[in-house]
């Protein structure tokens, strides 16, 4: 007899799969405290423990639901009760390898095994019941009793017993396996979290319950009439009362209704009531069609402004309150994002629900990934052994069954990159059969023979292009009818710009491709949230674990951070960028206002317009905006509202559209979208100022020996700026680099900017000063900064002019020697950077300036950052990514000042803009940190005034860096001003 956990069989002794349904039925929650026991092997503590009278006294004590990895428990080798995470006992995190040897079904003999037990009340009155279990990682067997119930596998999938409970005291043993045949079938890009993660119920089912029903609702989009049928397992009547719908179960009527969106969730809630049971129905009418290669829902073409979500929180992982829940939708709803992939599951039944109620177009993946089998060549892949469709289609089942009745449910998801199988013409054969109302989606499958959409992750921006066009090249594995089919489907873009630590770029990019082409329907960002652990060091200093702060392998490492909200939930900029991006109003700003509603379905009478006029970012008027009407996908033109006025500087005015009242999701006032527009910009003339102190500039400064300037002090022997006015400084450097960020460091060996800048040592440059010239009013400072072991060097000139009571800086920099003589292409040593480095006192405090903000900037991630003026704390200036890596960048910066107790202003002026960084530590200490808390302040402050920095760029999974945001290697003049 082969084990039950690691065979092939997906469970035993399991209820039939059915719709997720509130109903009055009476429900007894098993959440709570329960006993719990870690075992090294599948034997658990033996024989004994499901037994009624067993001693369960000296065992832990553990919440349910939740992962037994982050909860306090006696690890295997003993001791006290604790948490087990940063052990190798604990959260494993993995990518694609899977955590144990490929031999499938089996399993090591080595498999973490909790023994739980519970023992609860039962109210005398209570009939028939059914023990639910909304979600066990990874394989559970079940006891009620001391009565085997059975076992399932599916972690993110719910599992029903018959439950013969007794009236009074009931005893429930679950035995949960951390690996089982399931495992192999669960290889997604995520934490291991074993345990009874998700809610433990039991329902009543009176005689005549409903067991099942099956809610089909369309609207036509021609009539504006819903037909509404309820198929129901037994007897009953559907009343909607608000609809003047009452009927019986399997009846069809058709009436006026507003149709479901995600833009207007308009739901009709009624109930369906038999001789048992009363089960609400909570009704929202639309169709999902596809025609003419185009995915319309209600009769228009839907837009996903979607996000991949995984279930995740810093403390519990897999197991999410209610609230959790709620604060993902808001925050999605408030970034302006509409769509949700569920990947790489089903999440927990309320969320769907709750997608339901707040409005969220919903594609549901199921719980089946594979992708460990690429270590095989695919040998032995799941889909593609007729050994694993009944597991397949158990899967399968249990998600379209449970949220088979959920309106924002728009298309099924077969799985995530398990490659290709006839399993899955199975699986399709299935819901095709079984669910007719919504397309499929699979990505994996070159040919989608098994999709209705054709589909890529991170293809490149030309890629994209070519796609829309229908003009992308045949893969090899597909013949021609199969090309010629699957260039006829829409196009769904499943993961794309990857989030992992600063960045992504590119999202503009991406948008206004995905919206030039009728055959997108948009996409789904890779990923939501960060999946990191809050964890202590030795210390007891606070941080977010990812995997390399486990010693385990294989190790996905810092790759389980590439969310657009860290793990605690904080909106990253990436999530700002991207909330610009996807705006449902474009806006664009000039001597007329065109006002384009981007939305798929509803008009913009829920906002509310406002203009500002600003005079180089200071308020010179404002008002409200008139904004006729305009239909989904219509445009309108107002007329500025006000003229710029005649004095010099920059006329920016900006235009907001806002929520009118409060929703479920943000109250009034929440910015939907807003653009800027210069409406003048007109030059200022600097008086040329006479010099201050000695008039024939140059002279030895006697004391000290230094070349002086006007007010200005400088080294003779190096010819770097040592004193301002009253301002003691080390004088700017040429700095060409940056702490790589994650997507500098590309992927796997592909696209490693950062690897590149090493072996040109850009990360180690050392400063020669060759010559200091001194004529009138100006210093010339020429030298090279080269890496210990190159040839390779740039050549500078650093123009210093007296210019009023401050300094005028010209940098001229030249790239000299065989740099290409590595190796490396000649066009990936792009540089990180290329500005200038000043080391300034510590008791500088605060920043003001004038140019984009008031979060980070980079040259492909700048639509968030506004033009205004802005002020900001230097520690406020920082992102604190969980690993740290370059952040805090400013374009287009056109003035900067720097203030502190005891200290002069700095003024840095761009001619006519710079980029600008500002922080306690250098960049090489910012790359040298594993964690936030390994940055200590250094009693200085860095700033970086810049001609340019490379862009972000998404590389960490996907294509290199776009061509147009490389900083190129090549002769450079740029001037900027500084004045204390
Ligand atoms: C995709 C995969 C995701 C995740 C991502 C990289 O290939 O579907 O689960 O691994 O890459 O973060």
């Amino acid at each position: 007899m082969p084990n039950y956990w690691d065979d092939f069989a997906p469970g035993a002794g399991r209820r039939e799969p059915r719709a997720d349904a509130v109903s009055d039925a009476r429900r007894l929650s098993l959440n709570g405290s329960w006993r719990f026991r870690l075992s090294p092997t599948a034997a658990g503590t033996g024989d004994g423990f499901n037994k009624v009278g067993f001693d369960d006294s000296a065992w832990d004590t553990i919440r349910v639901p939740s992962h037994w990895v982050l909860e306090p428990v006696t690890p295997l080798a003993g001791g006290t009760a604790r948490s087990l995470r940063g052990t190798d006992e604990g959260p494993l995190y993995t990518n694609t390898a899977l955590p144990m040897p490929l031999d499938p079904p089996r399993v090591p003999t080595e498999n973490p095994t909790g023994d739980y037990r519970l023992v609860f009340d039962v109210p005398e009155d209570w009939g028939r019941a059914v023990l639910r279990f909304q979600g066990v990682d990874s394989c559970a067997k079940v006891w009620l009793n001391g009565q085997e119930l059975g076992f399932s596998t599916g972690s993110r999938l719910p599992f029903e017993f018959d439950a013969p409970v007794l009236p009074g005291e009931n005893v429930l043993a679950v035995r949960v396996h951390r690996w089982s045949s399931g495992t192999y079938l669960e290889d997604q890009d995520m934490w291991w979290l074993p345990g009874i993660f998700r809610d433990v119920e039991l329902i009543e089912r009176p005689a005549g319950a409903i067991d099942d029903h099956f809610v089909h609702a369309g609207f036509n989009h021609r009539t504006g009439q819903g037909t509404l049928r309820v198929d129901a397992s037994t007897p009953a009547r559907v009343e909607i009362p608000e609809l003047g719908i009452s009927m019986a179960a399997g009846e069809t009527a058709t009436v006026p209704v507003q149709p479901w969106s995600a833009e207007s969730p308009r739901l009709y809630r009624g109930t369906l009531t038999s001789a048992g049971e009363t089960v609400e129905l909570r009704i929202g009418f639309r169709t999902v069609e596809i025609s003419d290669g185009v995915l319309r829902v209600n009769g228009r073409p839907v837009f996903f402004r979607g996000v991949n979500r995984h279930e995740h929180h810093p403390d519990t992982g897999r197991t999410l309150d209610r609230e959790t829940m709620v604060r993902d939708i808001e925050l999605m709803k408030q970034h302006n994002i509409n769509a949700v992939r569920t990947s790489h599951y089903p999440p927990h039944p309320e969320f769907v629900r709750l997608c339901d109620e707040y409005g969220l177009w919903v594609v549901e993946e199921s719980d089946l990934e594979t992708h460990g089998f690429i270590y095989a060549g695919w040998e032995g892949n799941p889909p593609a052994d007729p050994r694993w469709l009944p597991a397949m289609l158990d899967r399968t089942r249990r998600m379209v069954e449970r949220d088979k009745n959920s309106p924002s449910v728009v298309a099924w998801s077969l799985a995530n990159e398990s490659w290709i199988g006839e399993n899955f013409d199975a699986v399709e054969a299935w819901i095709r059969e079984r669910d007719p109302s919504r397309p499929l989606h699979y990505e994996r499958d070159p040919s989608y023979r098994n999709s209705d959409f054709a589909s890529l992750m991170y293809p490149s921006l030309e890629l994209l292009e070519q796609i829309g066009r229908r003009e992308d090249p045949r893969p090899e594995e597909i013949n021609d009818e199969d090309d010629a089919r699957r260039r006829s489907l829409p196009f769904l873009l499943c993961e794309y710009a990857h989030a992992m630590g600063n960045g992504p770029g590119s999202l503009l990019d991406y948008h206004r491709i995905l919206k030039a082409y009728e055959r997108f329907c948009g996409g789904f960002v890779w990923e939501w949230i960060d999946h990191g652990f809050t964890h202590r060091d030795a210390a007891g200093r606070e941080f977010i674990m990812h995997g390399s702060d486990v010693d385990y392998r294989p190790n996905g490492g810092r790759y389980c951070l590439d969310g657009l909200v860290f793990s605690d939930r904080t909106p990253s900029p990436g999530l700002a960028e991207l909330k610009k991006v996807l705006q449902p109003v474009e806006i664009s700003v000039a001597e007329t206002i065109v006002i384009r509603n981007d939305h798929d379905a509803v008009g913009l009478e829920h906002l509310g317009f406002t203009w500002r006029l600003e005079l180089d970012g200071v308020p010179r008027g404002n008002g409200v905006l008139a904004v006729p009407a305009v239909a989904a996908g219509e445009s309108v033109t107002v007329p500025c509202p006000v003229d710029p006025g005649d004095e010099p500087g920059e006329w920016w005015l900006t235009v907001e559209a806002e929520l009118r009242e409060d929703t479920a999701w943000a109250p009034a006032g929440h910015l939907v979208a807003w653009s800027q527009g210069a409406l003048a910009v007109r030059p200022k003339q600097r008086r040329a100022e006479p010099l201050r102190g000695p008039v024939s500039a140059w002279h030895q400064v006697s004391s000290d020996g230094g070349l002086r300037l006007g007010d200005a002090v400088f080294d003779p022997a190096s010819g770097r700026l040592l004193r301002l006015g009253r301002l003691e400084l080390d004088g700017p450097q040429l700095d060409v680099y940056r702490a790589p960020t994650e997507n500098d460091r590309g992927q796997g060996g592909n696209n490693n900017l950062a690897a590149v800048w090493s072996a040109v040592g850009l990360d180690r440059m050392q400063h020669r000063t060759d010559r200091i010239e001194a004529d009138g009013d100006r210093l010339r400072v020429a030298g090279r900064s080269a890496a210990a072991t190159h040839p390779h060097a740039i050549e500078y000139v650093f123009d210093w002019t007296a210019d009023g009571p401050g300094l005028r800086l010209e940098v001229s920099v030249d790239f000299t020697g065989p740099w290409a003589d590595t190796p490396y292409q000649h066009r990936d040593i792009v540089l990180p950077r290329l500005g200038l480095r000043l080391g300034l006192p510590g008791a500088y405090e605060e920043a003001r300036w004038f140019g984009r903000g008031p979060g980070e900037s980079y040259a492909d991630s700048r639509e968030a950052a506004a033009v205004g003026t802005y002020a900001s704390s230097l520690d406020g200036l920082q992102v604190g990514y969980p690993v740290p890596q370059e952040n805090g960048n400013h374009v287009e910066t056109r003035w900067l000042e720097l203030s502190g107790a005891g200290l002069p202003t700095l003024k840095v002026e761009g001619d006519p803009v710079f980029h600008f960084t500002a922080r306690r530590w250098t960049s090489e200490a910012l790359e040298r940190a594993r964690h936030p808390h390994d940055l200590a302040d250094s009693g200085r402050v860095w700033l970086n005034v810049d001609h340019a920095q490379s862009g972000l760029g998404s590389a960490a999974c996907g294509p290199s860096l776009p061509e147009q945001y490389r900083l190129p290697r090549e002769a450079t003049t740029w001037s900027v001003r500084f004045q204390a």
